[in-house]
């Protein structure tokens, strides 16, 4: 399957992308992710990424859109791919648009993650993210390490993200309203979204977002990822 999953900062995209990914056997693409590897790597591209990303403005298109693309180009992605953060704005969806259909391939579903602000800026305020994986995600109350202060996965130290202060946050989302929500109204013209509420432990999120996306699956009578 070919899955975008928007929703606001916080919302749990990177936290469900990760069981989704993995139930639908397609890899996990974060923008965001992206960056962050690319700014711990201290690449060209993390350096002009690097205080966008910290003041919780969208990286320029230019930038964005081309390695969001090289990303795709490469050979897991050519079955599916579940795009977390990416497009961001309605200049790349129609980008991504265009190369989807220059590759003679479409989108199945858009999943959005509805959650209200004060939580988001609850989830928000207490995520701890390892310093060798920015994959692996937890939460002081949530999602608490076994250690405190050490990922669970790979013993790397937990730390908060730069851009998780609360100047920050209110910056982002205010940037996902005027910038990121139109592209819902953008896919729901092409009849690809569905909502789902992303409140709840998250196995419950997990199995909604299934239950919706195996709903679109069978809409468009497709057998496999
Ligand atoms: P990005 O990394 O994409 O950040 P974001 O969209 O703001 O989303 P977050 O990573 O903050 O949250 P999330 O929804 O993934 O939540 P998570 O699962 O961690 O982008 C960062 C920056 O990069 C942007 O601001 C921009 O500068 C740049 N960028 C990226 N893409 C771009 C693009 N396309 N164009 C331009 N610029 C771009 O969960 C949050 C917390 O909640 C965690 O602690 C988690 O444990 C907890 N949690 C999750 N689910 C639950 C639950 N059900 N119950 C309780 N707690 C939960």
């Amino acid at each position: 399957m070919r899955i975008v999953l928007v929703g606001p900062p916080g919302a749990g995209k990177g936290t469900q992308a990760a069981f989704l990914a993995k139930n639908l056997s397609i890899p996990h693409i974060s923008t965001g992710d992206l960056f962050r590897a690319n700014i711990t790597s201290g690449t060209d591209l993390g350096k002009q990424a690097k205080a966008y990303m910290d003041a919780g403005n969208l990286v320029p298109d230019e930038v964005t859109i081309g390695m969001a693309e090289d990303r795709l180009d490469q050979a897991d992605a050519a079955e599916g791919f579940l795009l977390d953060g990416f497009p961001r704005n309605e200049f790349q969806a129609r980008a991504l648009d265009a190369y989807l259909t220059s590759h003679g391939i479409a989108l199945d579903g858009v999943l959005d993650l509805e959650v209200p602000e004060d939580e988001v800026v609850k989830r928000i305020a207490g995520r701890r993210i390892c310093r060798n994986n920015s994959a692996h995600v937890f939460h002081i109350d949530y999602k608490q390490p076994k250690t405190e202060g050490v990922c669970d996965e790979c013993g790397g130290e937990l730390y908060q993200r730069v851009d998780d202060t609360e100047a920050t946050v209110r910056n982002r989302i205010e940037v996902y309203h005027r910038e990121t929500e139109p592209i819902i109204d953008y896919y729901k013209r092409q009849d690809l979204v569905v909502t789902i509420s992303a409140l709840g432990p998250v196995a419950d999120v997990t199995r909604r977002a299934m239950e919706a996306l195996e709903d679109r699956r069978d809409e468009d009578g497709e057998g496999a990822a």
